[in-house]
């Protein structure tokens, strides 16, 4: 895939190295979320669209002997949250996926070579594919467990293919972007261990609603995607919380601006973007300032074996 492709595909792979000046709020929401976790000495820690990392750097502030395993979608974000988290296991693939019995998943990257200290039950040599020959025999230990091969094998180690093997898993701001959320969310927990917890953040309907009522009165739609509903999650997590949490900009032009830095800005599909003349006239009449509100649910799963 070229590099425009890529971008297009993933918003945040270009926005990696603008991301942590923009995303003030979203390092508040991912400490709030460690915070909020319950475990005493958690062994492994997968965070699931790590980004830059803001939720490994307060967890492994809160747990410093656990092991720490990140996914994202973005290479790009990967490589800055390994530049800040020495020993991170970094894992390259798709959080939509991540739980299916039936995915192969390619989550690894080429060159990782320092996940030669990750240990754990091994699996079948060849299980993961030919292409990435190298990487295999490490794949086809402890991290590639998580990935669930396509077909269970007596051999894949302690309790099979769905064996959970997380103690904690995170994910902040990610699930809002997936299709079908809960569905994603139940499909994650398959991944704890007993008595393992999943916490998650993510923006509700309500969310940017300033900016929503702008277009509005410009007798225009918004292309900001459809945030689930506060109790989208209702029958699978508990909801421990539901925060505002605003931020404050000077002008309409910077919070528009922020969001592209965050790589926030990928359009609603099938939405059409506003007038030249109405966004002229929107920028010029919110200059002086402009207040943006986030609606955050955070939720709590348990693994189903106590
Ligand atoms: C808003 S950022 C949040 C990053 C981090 N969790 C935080 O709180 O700062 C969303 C992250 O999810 C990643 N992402 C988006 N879609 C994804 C997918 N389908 N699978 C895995 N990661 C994905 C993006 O690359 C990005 O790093």
């Amino acid at each position: 895939m070229s590099d425009a492709a890529r971008d297009k595909a993933n918003p945040f792979e270009k926005a990696a190295p603008s991301y942590d000046a923009a995303a003030v709020w979203q390092k508040d929401v991912a400490r709030h979320l460690v915070s909020l976790a319950r475990h005493d000495h958690p062994q492994t820690i997968l965070d699931i669209g790590c980004g830059t990392g803001f939720v490994l750097a307060a967890a492994r502030g809160r747990w410093p002997s656990a092991r720490l395993f990140g996914l994202d979608s973005s290479p790009a974000m990967l490589e800055e949250a390994r530049r800040k988290l020495p020993g991170l296991a970094a894992m390259e693939g798709d959080a939509a996926r991540l739980g299916e019995a039936e995915a192969p998943f390619p989550l690894l990257r080429e060159g990782i070579k320092e996940w030669g200290s990750v240990e754990g039950p091994r699996g079948p040599e060849g299980s993961v594919g030919s292409t990435k020959k190298t990487l295999a025999p490490l794949m086809t230990r402890e991290t590639l467990f998580v990935t669930l091969h396509p077909s269970p094998s007596p051999s894949q180690g302690e309790g099979g293919l769905s064996s959970p093997r997380f103690d904690l898993m995170f994910s902040s701001m990610l699930l809002h972007w997936l299709p079908e959320p809960a569905r994603v969310l139940r499909n994650w927990t398959k991944l704890l261990k007993p008595g393992g917890r999943l916490y998650a953040a993510l923006p509700v309907a309500g969310t940017l609603r300033e900016w929503r009522g702008l277009c509005r009165s410009a007798g225009a739609g918004d292309r900001l995607i459809n945030f689930p509903p506060e109790d989208f999650a209702q029958g699978v997590a508990g909801t421990l919380e539901l925060r505002e949490h605003k931020s404050e900009f000077p002008g309409l032009a910077a919070f528009l601006q922020s969001l592209r830095n965050a790589g926030a800005h990928a359009p609603r599909p099938g939405s059409s973007p506003l007038p030249r003349a109405a966004m002229r006239s929107l920028l010029r009449g919110n200059e002086n300032g402009f207040t943006a509100t986030w609606r955050v649910v955070y939720l709590e799963v348990k693994s189903e074996q106590a």
